[in-house]
């Protein structure tokens, strides 16, 4: 992927704007957004029992969150946006919520088919998807390469996905290409990135967490070992437009300085 941006964008390409929207975007350089977001959509749950709902429910508009959240990066002509749907460690929730979530992504693939394409969007799926149901891996696949040709936003979605894991499951692939044979080399942090799902995606410039939580949870280990954190007490239904146009105007805020004393120059520049 080239390390330029593309082009810039007119504000009036998100369509109507709430009177908030419209301030947000004011202010906001489009210039200087962040090429890959990545999001850790947490907080469905305690949306719904606020609302004497089931958990699911959380789950269900959390989706209709993630298309508006799609839909606003792909027309902002962000790169890259990856969104954390399903961890390793959610194998350990009750067997109908598991069961909720992987009929939700199948649906979800099915139904958001016309919105990918219309934006040009590449779909992906980050994990282990030999640990997903045939049907679900099935999916995953054919959704993937119905959008293989477009040419816009990369939207990689984590499924069966684990920080630890995506390192494991690269080091393996490296000794792999090395044949067995004890490499001449050492391995180096470029081969490493080289084999990481996201081999062909910038480094996430910006994490987002939604529901208060100060924590990882195991999501994009090595990735985001310079990206900006933006930590928001709004559960993850709640999270509209404003919230995401706040949290790219929160981003702008901070001087990124990658361990040197000033930004660099090329940095300072996007
Ligand atoms: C965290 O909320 C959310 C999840 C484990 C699932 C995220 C899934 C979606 C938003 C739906 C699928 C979306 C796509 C894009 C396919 P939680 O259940 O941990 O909430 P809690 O912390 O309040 O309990």
């Amino acid at each position: 992927m080239s390390p330029s941006r593309h082009h810039l964008v007119a504000p009036e390409t998100l369509g109507p704007v709430t009177a908030e929207e419209a301030r947000l975007l004011e202010t906001l350089d489009l210039s200087r957004l962040p090429r890959h977001i990545a999001v850790i959509m947490d907080g469905n749950g305690r949306w719904a029992q606020k609302r004497h709902l089931p958990r699911v429910a959380g789950h269900r508009y959390g989706t209709r969150t993630a298309r508006v959240a799609i839909e606003t990066c792909a027309r902002l002509n962000i790169e890259a946006l990856t969104l954390y749907a399903f961890s390793v460690e959610n194998w350990r929730r009750p067997k109908t919520e598991i069961e909720f979530l992987v009929q939700l992504l199948r649906e979800y693939i099915r139904k958001e088919m016309p919105l990918l394409q219309r934006n040009n969007i590449r779909l992906r799926f980050l994990g282990r998807p030999d640990e997903l149901p045939e049907a679900v891996q099935r999916e995953t696949r054919e959704a993937t390469a119905a959008t293989a040709k477009n040419t816009g936003m990369v939207l990689s979605i984590a499924v069966n996905y684990g920080g630890r894991a995506e390192i494991v499951d690269a080091m393996n692939a490296i000794l792999a290409t090395r044949n067995g044979h004890p490499p001449p080399n050492a391995i180096t942090e470029d081969d490493l990135s080289r084999h990481l799902y996201t081999a062909d995606l910038p480094d996430p410039d910006l994490l987002i967490r939604t529901s208060g939580e100060m924590r990882i949870s195991n999501f994009l280990l090595w990735q985001i070992a310079y990206a900006e954190i933006f930590v928001t007490e709004t559960l993850w239904p709640d999270f509209n437009r404003a919230c995401l146009l706040e949290s790219l105007l929160d981003y702008q805020k901070r001087e990124r300085r990658y361990g040197a004393i000033s930004p660099p120059a090329a940095t300072a520049a996007r």
